[in-house]
């Protein structure tokens, strides 16, 4: 997971920085984030300008960013591999710190939103960070959440390293004990398609990272993982849940 999450993450920035300002947004989102999904959780979340927004496991920051391009919503960054908060940094002018979802560097009830991208699936201390989003958000607790959920419990031996998918009934009953409540939720099957600009720069990243790294074990490292994903996706096995929560009254 650290191969993917900080070296590959700097390399991502440097090949972006290279093919220019209209690369940095799409080449930020490598990790999880579609125009269409984050249009889905802006406009749920309500995001609006001066607002701020904490994005908890930001990796390379691009979700972030488009969030601000959007609404001129004010991002904080928080991640916990170095390598993925220098690539932020060095793609983004929004601040980073280095901090693990399950103890954020953010006051109680400071912010007025805040969204997990592809993160609750990547750690199992769950519960902490819902509780954690929970936390730092004003009332009513404008949080956002994509998250790989598995249609049926996965065998260990199937699950990418570093991976723990719950089940739908398992992701309600930890929102359920976080203190939150679903107020929306939308599998990205249901979104529209990637524009075809914003995958021609994504391969055009793609394709320049695989002519750098493609024999260094971390890019294929990185590779195995996302087929590993792209297969349990294809295979009905797992699927990418957004939600928008709230405080449970
Ligand atoms: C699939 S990537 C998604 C990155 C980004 N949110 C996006 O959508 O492009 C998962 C991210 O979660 C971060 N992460 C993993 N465990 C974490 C934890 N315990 N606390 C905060 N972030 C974590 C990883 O370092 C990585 O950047």
């Amino acid at each position: 997971m650290s191969a993917e999450f900080d070296t590959v993450a700097e390399w991502t920035a440097d090949v972006a920085v290279e093919l220019g300002p209209d690369h940095h947004v799409p080449a930020g989102c490598r990790g999880s984030g579609s125009p269409a999904a984050l249009d889905w959780l802006v406009e749920r979340l309500d995001l609006a300008s001066g607002e701020t927004l904490v994005d908890c496991g930001a990796g390379v920051g691009g979700p972030a960013a488009y969030a601000a391009q959007r609404t001129e919503v004010r991002p904080l960054l928080v991640e916990p591999e170095a390598g993925a908060c220098r690539a932020a940094r060095t793609l983004f002018a929004h601040p980073v710190v280095r901090a693990d979802a399950a103890a954020l560097p953010v006051a109680d009830g400071s912010v007025d939103a805040a969204w997990a991208l592809g993160v609750l699936c990547t750690t199992e201390a769950q519960l902490e960070l819902l509780r954690e989003l929970l936390r730092v958000t004003r009332t009513p607790g404008r949080i956002g959440l994509l998250v790989l959920v598995a249609a049926e419990p996965l065998g260990e031996a199937e699950v990418p390293e570093g991976n723990h998918f719950p089940t739908m009934d398992a992701f309600h009953r930890l929102v359920d004990e976080a203190g939150l409540r679903v107020d929306e939720a939308c599998g990205t099957d249901q979104l529209d398609p990637v524009p075809g600009e914003w995958s021609r720069r994504v391969d055009a990243v793609t394709a320049e990272l695989t002519a750098r790294h493609g024999d260094d074990r971390a890019w294929q490292q990185a590779e195995r993982q996302s087929d590993l994903i792209g297969e349990l996706i294809a295979d009905g096995r797992i699927s990418a849940e957004l939600f928008s929560l709230r405080r449970r009254r």
